[in-house]
C-alpha cells in the first residue's frame, strides 16, 4: 500500500493577513510576510483505504498518546479539511477514499498557527497521494492549492525562511514567494505560551467580519509603507527596525479585531504582561526582543542570537509564561519516509 507522509512547519507573520477580498478563492486583502518556524511542525501520513466508505482523518493532539477521529459535523476546520480532500481528489484519476493520520509538535488553535502547518502538510500529502506531484513540485502552484483550503497562513509554509503571500485579484495572482531562505538570518521566535487552550472564534469567521471595523481603512493606508519597511529591515538584517514594524503591525491588526463587529479579544493578562516586559527590557537593560501576536493570547518574541540567552532568562521569570518554544527559521513543507503509522 502506498503511504505518503508530509511535514510542514508553522510560520509567524511579521505583516499579518487579516481580511479577504474573496471568500471562495480566499484572496487576501493585503500581502503578508512571515518567517517559517523549525519547532512547530505538523506531520501527516495518508493512504488510499479500500476498507472505508468515507474519508477519515485521525488526529493526535499535542501531549496525547491516541489518535481521535476528526468530527465532521461540529468543527469548522474539519469541514475545510474534508473539502480539501474532495477538491484534490477531483483533480486526479484516483478516486479512492483516504485515511489520514496527523499530529502536531505543539498546541493547536491557540495562535501558534497550527492551521498553517496542518493545512500545508495535508495539501502536500494529498497532492502526492493523488499523484498530482506536478502541483506539489511547482511551489507557486502548490501555494495556490494550499490557499484554496481556506487557510491563508498555510500558504506561507510552502517555503522556508522569509516568505511573502501576495494579494491579487485572481487565483493566478495570489501565491507564496520566498524572499530569503532559512540560512539568511539567524533570527529567533520565542513562542511564549500563556494560554494553551483553543481559541473560541476561528480566523475564518474573523476575516469575514473584519471590514466592519472603522479602523480597517486606516490600516490599509499605512500598510504599504510598513511592508516596504519590513522588507528593508530584513534585507539589512536590522532587528530594531524590524521589531518596531512588527509591533506596530500586531497592534494595528488587533485594533481592527477589537473594533470589528462582533469584536474579537484575543489578549489575556499574560499577553499584556509580556508586551510591557519587553518594552522595559529594551529601555532598562538594552535587551532586544519584539512582540507579535496572532489570533490567540500567546506572544511571539522576535530576537537575534546576540540577545537570545539574556532575553530567554528574563522571560522565564515572567509568572504568566507556562513554557517557551524557541524557533529558528526552517525549510518549507517536505516529504518524509518516516510514516506515522
Ligand atoms: C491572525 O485564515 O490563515 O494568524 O487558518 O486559522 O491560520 P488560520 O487563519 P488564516 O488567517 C491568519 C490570521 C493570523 C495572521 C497571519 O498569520 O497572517
Amino acid at each position: 500500500m502506498k503511504k505518503v507522509t508530509a511535514i510542514a512547519p508553522a510560520n509567524i507573520a511579521f505583516i499579518k493577513y487579516w481580511g479577504r477580498t474573496d471568500n471562495k478563492l480566499f484572496l487576501p486583502l493585503n500581502p503578508s510576510i512571515s518567517m517559517t518556524m523549525d519547532k512547530c511542525l505538523t506531520k501527516t501520513t495518508g493512504f488510499i483505504d479500500s476498507n472505508i466508505k468515507d474519508d477519515l482523518i485521525e488526529i493526535k493532539e499535542f501531549n496525547s498518546n491516541e489518535f481521535i477521529k476528526l468530527d465532521k459535523v461540529n468543527n469548522i476546520k474539519a469541514h475545510d479539511v474534508y473539502n480539501q480532500i474532495e477538491r484534490i481528489r477531483n483533480l486526479s484519476d484516483i478516486k479512492g477514499k483516504v485515511h489520514i493520520y496527523t499530529e502536531n509538535s505543539f498546541p493547536s488553535d491557540s495562535g501558534i498557527a497550527s492551521s498553517a502547518s496542518g493545512f500545508c502538510a495535508l495539501t502536500a500529502c494529498l497532492l502526492n497521494l493523488f499523484e498530482r506531484q506536478d502541483l506539489f513540485i511547482d511551489k507557486k502552484e502548490f501555494s495556490k492549492q494550499v490557499r484554496l483550503c481556506g487557510s491563508g497562513s498555510a500558504v506561507r509554509s510552502v517555503y522556508g525562511g522569509f516568505v511573502e503571500f501576495t494579494s491579487g485579484e485572481t487565483h493566478e495572482e495570489s501565491y507564496a514567494v520566498q524572499l530569503y531562505d532559512e540560512n539568511f538570518w539567524d533570527l529567533y521566535d520565542l513562542v511564549c505560551i500563556v494560554d494553551p487552550s483553543k481559541k473560541k472564534v476561528s480566523s475564518s469567521k474573523g476575516h469575514m467580519d473584519s471590514n466592519t471595523s472603522p479602523f480597517m481603512k486606516a490600516r490599509q493606508i499605512e500598510l504599504s509603507d510598513r511592508i516596504k519597511e519590513v522588507k528593508k529591515a530584513l534585507s539589512k538584517k536590522d532587528l530594531p527596525s524590524l521589531g518596531k514594524c512588527i509591533e506596530e503591525e500586531a497592534i494595528s491588526m488587533h485594533a481592527v479585531m477589537m473594533t470589528q463587529k462582533p469584536p474579537l479579544f484575543y489578549f489575556e493578562p499574560g499577553t499584556i504582561s509580556i508586551i510591557k516586559q519587553l518594552i522595559d527590557l529594551r529601555k532598562e537593560k538594552y535587551i532586544l526582543g519584539y512582540f507579535t501576536i496572532d489570533a490567540g493570547a500567546n506572544v511571539h518574541v522576535i530576537t537575534d542570537r546576540a540577545n537570545l540567552t539574556n532575553l530567554q532568562m528574563e522571560l522565564e521569570k515572567n509568572p504568566f509564561i507556562k513554557s517557551i518554544i524557541v524557533n529558528k527559521p526552517f525549510k518549507g513543507a517536505f516529504l518524509s519516509e518516516d510514516h506515522l503509522i
